[in-house]
């Protein structure tokens, strides 16, 4: 949970027990304080190094326990490999691996915020930070045993030497909100199906109100007034009511428009009357991660009290089979008036989407339009679990994505979309058809979204394989990532604020 870590930010200095973290480069040479405060204990360093062949390479670790000559209980040394050249996401990672050398028992750590050329700057040293907070991350609400091997990290206490504590403050207290974003988003994601319905993720999102955020939901009478029966057929099976919860927060200039992020909750997707086989089905409580992705984002947002006006919107559903489930060959009209041929209940993301997005361009005149969807199997065949994929109608929004990714390390790929797509999703009997056949699974699923955004400058995120159960990073260790939040955070604050 969030709160297990306790950090906080004070000059250099030596830990009087608990575990010291120190950083050094290839050449295993450390900075002046770090040196300093080392003292005789170095050539120890340098022998167990040699002993370990510990050459300093990039987020390789050497563990020294007792050292001699320190008060410590443990130095771990974290190589950083050419120091100099070290970028942002980085400091993330090494973060990262120095809270994973902080054994739960150990209780106390220092971690100083030091390499060969000097103190790191407040921003990286709040980078660290941040990776420290992130990997400290653990979903263990349904245990009701502690593991004896493995103790919950629930009290350590980490302190960050550093050069400029006030000024890393300050520069942490904008990364502390989207750290509490990336966990809220990871714990929605997390969340077993049978606690997390639709109405439950509303009234989750509703909590967003204390921060000053508005939050409007609309209930199914709402929605069907509206139109928006693709969204509706897909939930019209569950025993559970379907949702939508439109977030606003006015952070920027009166009357300036929004940029808006439009998250898939599916809650639960068994396919529906197009069911999924049994295998790893239970995956599927996590097709919610889109809706879960911008819920954290509108409050890492508030809780750092963004200069932008921002709109979050999620289609919150559940997929079931049932005697009143949407069957292959139902068509359905969508809010925007197009109709579409269900041939396969199974591909239900884009119909609750197609609803939201068509809602949002015309309700809001967004200037940007993000949506996220855990969307297609297809896009991890493509992509793997490294990047999401990324389908725009915008150049510029797209450029900005991408460098947002890669100054995150929340990296995005950019997938075609055209009109030589279309014909895969021609119906015989409706506008359009909601599958596309074998070819191209991820782009006709885009294609299809394409049709609901009108003119607004829009950009698709397909996290199916970013979202979780993403091979464990040095910066989570649980199975939903949390993705996507410090990407749009870090493309709000780069691009969007005033
Ligand atoms: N939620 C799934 C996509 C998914 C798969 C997300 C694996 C995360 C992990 C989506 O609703 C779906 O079922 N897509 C189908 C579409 C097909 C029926 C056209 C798919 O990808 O197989
Ligand atoms: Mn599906
Ligand atoms: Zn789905």
């Amino acid at each position: 949970m969030p709160d297990a870590l306790k950090l906080g930010f004070a000059a250099f200095a030596l830990p009087p027990r608990g575990v010291l973290v120190v950083f050094c480069n290839d050449g295993l040479q450390f900075g002046p304080s770090t040196r300093h405060l080392l003292g005789d204990a170095t050539d120890m360093v340098r022998k167990a190094a040699a002993a370990e062949r510990f050459k300093g390479k990039l987020g390789s670790t050497l563990d020294i326990v007792l050292p001699a000559g320190l008060q410590a209980s443990r130095l771990v040394v974290v190589g950083c490999g050419q120091a100099s050249d070290l970028k942002g996401a980085d400091y993330l990672r090494l973060g990262g691996i120095a809270m994973g050398k902080v054994p739960a028992a150990a209780g106390d750590a220092m971690v100083l915020a030091e390499l060969p050329g000097g103190a790191m700057k407040a921003e990286h040293a709040a980078d660290l930070a941040l990776g420290t907070r992130l990997r400290a991350y653990s979903f263990d609400r349904y245990k009701t045993k502690q593991n004896e091997d493995d103790p919950k990290a629930g009290s350590a206490h980490v302190t960050i030497g550093v050069a400029e504590p006030g000024a890393t403050r300050k520069a942490w207290a904008a990364r502390e909100a989207v750290a509490e974003g990336v966990a809220l988003a990871r714990d929605l994601v997390n969340e077993p199906a049978n606690v997390l319905n639709p109405e439950e993720f509303a009234r989750r999102a509703t909590a967003l109100r204390k921060l000053g955020i508005a939050v409007e939901v609309l209930d199914v009478a709402a929605m069907k007034k509206l139109g928006m029966n693709a969204l509706l057929g897909v939930g019209q099976g569950s025993a559970h009511e379907s949702r939508l919860v439109v977030m606003r927060w006015n952070g920027g200039k009166r009357g300036e428009k929004p940029v808006a992020f439009v998250g898939k909750g599916v809650c639960f997707d068994t396919g529906g009357i197009s069911i999924k086989p049994a295998q790893n089905m239970e995956d599927m409580k996590g097709d919610m991660a889109g809706a879960a992705c911008v819920v954290g984002l509108m409050q890492a947002l508030a809780k750092r009290k963004a200069a932008v006006n921002a709109i979050g919107a999620v289609g919150l559903v559940e997929n079931m089979p049932g005697s009143n489930a949407q069957r292959p060959g139902d068509i359905v009209k969508t809010m925007s008036g197009q109709t579409i041929e269900i041939i396969n209940t199974d591909a239900e993301g884009r119909l609750v989407l197609a609803d939201v997005l068509h809602y949002v361009a015309d309700r809001f005149a967004p200037k940007v339009m993000i949506d996220l969807a855990t969307l297609t199997g297809a896009i991890i065949v493509s992509l793997g679990q490294e990047y999401a994929g990324l389908f725009a109608n915008d150049n510029k929004l797209s450029d900005r994505l991408i460098k947002a990714g890669e100054r995150t390390g929340e990296r995005v790929w950019r997938m075609p979309l055209g009109p030589e797509y279309d014909k895969m999703i021609d119906s015989k009997f409706a506008d359009m058809k909601n599958t596309g056949g074998r070819f191209g699974g991820s782009i006709t699923a885009a294609q299809l979204l394409q049709r609901f955004v009108g003119k607004t400058h829009w950009a698709h995120l397909d996290i199916a394989g970013t979202a979780m159960g993403s091979p464990q990073t040095d910066i989570n260790k649980s199975w939903a990532s949390g993705w996507g939040v410090r990407l749009l955070d870090r493309l709000v604050s780069d691009y969007y604020e005033d």
